[in-house]
């Protein structure tokens, strides 16, 4: 997965040229994200990183990070959005973190206005660039960390076993081996810790790069809020008997594949996340859960209806609003987990209505329960809300 995807040359975010990485998300490419179906994504999420900047006392420079940008859409949409405050703008300092060259260069080419101001855009390859406790802010991606490579692990005859891959007469073959990595046991043992137990036949990906990516996040932030979008699910719900055979799959032409070995560095990899396995590896290097919702709430609670109140319903963009919160789509099946370090527990805007409840996280079998996170109690979801929700 690591070289299909990253390969220098050949991995499908690497490609340059007629066949540009840049150019496969997108409604022509092989699939969309958030920021592709209305800007009002990122507006909304500058008004959190707004409220952000009141929560840390206005600081300079502001910092935002935005790691695995992709074309550079949300970012673009964000900074339009902040462009309005004055003297946010004056201390913003937003960094893109991205791997792939091709994507830095379509990247470039999205934010070129902004990059002529000096000093407020600036890429950097990989975290490594970032010194320790050296940001005050806010680190952000949405689709970054369901584009790691996930090991798989499978239980055949009651043991834990590695698929691995190997070429072989111009085939990619799958082999297994009984588990000896140490963090990938590691890993399984917690997920028993948890009460999940995979049982015989059952395949889990494994996102070990997840952990390690946010134990750096953590080091680099000093003092500020880290807001992880992407789908994915509480460990529970993601080991559970209804994914039993993981959620590894490829993407090509807005066409979804159970098949990774086929057009091998033309089609997108992708698992979906482990929350409670982010939440848990945050709180060890020191950053806390300050919330975790679904993306129809999350905009909700930014106030999408008013957005939405501009436009006549049945129109292409009320249809594009609508569909970043449908229940059934990507309202539900993107989540938002946000974690603060060096500040008190915050009350975020964007967490105002909460269909989850903080030990859905970090469950335990004894209080497998769902119950609120905070002491605050849940408002009510509006008239929209309520109509959205099944
Ligand atoms: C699925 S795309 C998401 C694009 C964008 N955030 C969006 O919402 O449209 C994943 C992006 O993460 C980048 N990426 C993957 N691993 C990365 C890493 N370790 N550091 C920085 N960027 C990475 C990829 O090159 C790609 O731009």
């Amino acid at each position: 997965m690591e070289l299909a995807l990253y390969h220098p040359t050949y991995g499908y975010y690497m490609r340059t040229g007629q066949d540009d990485s840049a150019r496969r998300i997108g409604w022509d490419g092989d699939f969309y994200t958030s920021s592709d179906v209305h800007a009002v994504f990122g507006r909304l999420l500058g008004r959190q990183l707004q409220q952000i900047d009141q929560v840390l006392a206005y600081p300079t420079p502001l910092t935002i990070v935005e790691m695995g940008p992709g074309k550079g859409t949300l970012a673009q949409d964000i900074l339009q959005s902040l462009s309005a405050d004055a003297s946010l703008l004056s201390r913003l300092r937003y960094v893109l973190v991205e791997r792939s060259p091709a994507m830095q260069a379509a990247q470039q080419r999205t934010l070129s206005p902004w990059a002529q101001q000096a000093g407020l855009v600036t890429w950097v390859e990989s975290l490594e660039a970032l010194p320790a406790d050296s940001v005050v802010g806010a680190f952000l991606s949405n689709e970054l960390v369901d584009a790691f490579p996930v090991h798989r692990v499978r239980i055949m005859e009651g043991v834990a076993h590695e698929l691995t891959v190997t070429y072989r007469e111009g085939r990619f073959v799958e082999q297994t081996q009984p588990l000896r990595n140490p963090a990938l046991q590691a890993y399984v043992r917690r997920l028993s810790d948890l009460g999940i137990t995979l049982t015989e036949g059952q395949t889990a990906d494994i996102n070990l790069q997840a952990l390690t990516w946010m134990k750096q996040v953590a080091g680099i932030l000093a003092k500020g809020l880290v807001c992880t979008i992407d789908y994915g699910h509480t460990a529970q719900d993601l080991f559970g008997p209804e994914r039993r055979n993981g959620t590894l799959l490829g993407y090509r032409h807005q066409m979804l594949s159970e098949d990774p070995y086929q057009a091998v560095g033309l089609q997108d990899l992708t698992a979906h996340i482990d929350f409670s396995a982010l939440a848990t590896a945050g709180e060890e290097a020191g950053l806390a859960v300050t919330g975790f919702t679904n993306q129809m709430s999350f905009l909700m609670s930014l106030g999408i209806e008013q957005e939405l109140e501009r436009w006549e319903p049945g129109s292409r963009e009320y249809q594009a609003i609508v569909q970043l919160l449908r229940p059934e789509g990507m309202g539900r099946t993107f989540k938002i987990l946000i974690q603060h370090k060096g500040i008190p527990a915050p009350t975020l805007e964007g967490l105002r209505f909460k269909p989850f409840f903080g030990s859905a996280l970090t469950p335990t079998p004894a209080r497998g329960t769902r119950q609120e996170a905070s002491g605050r109690p849940p408002s009510s979801p509006s008239p929209l809300a309520s109509s959205l929700l099944p």
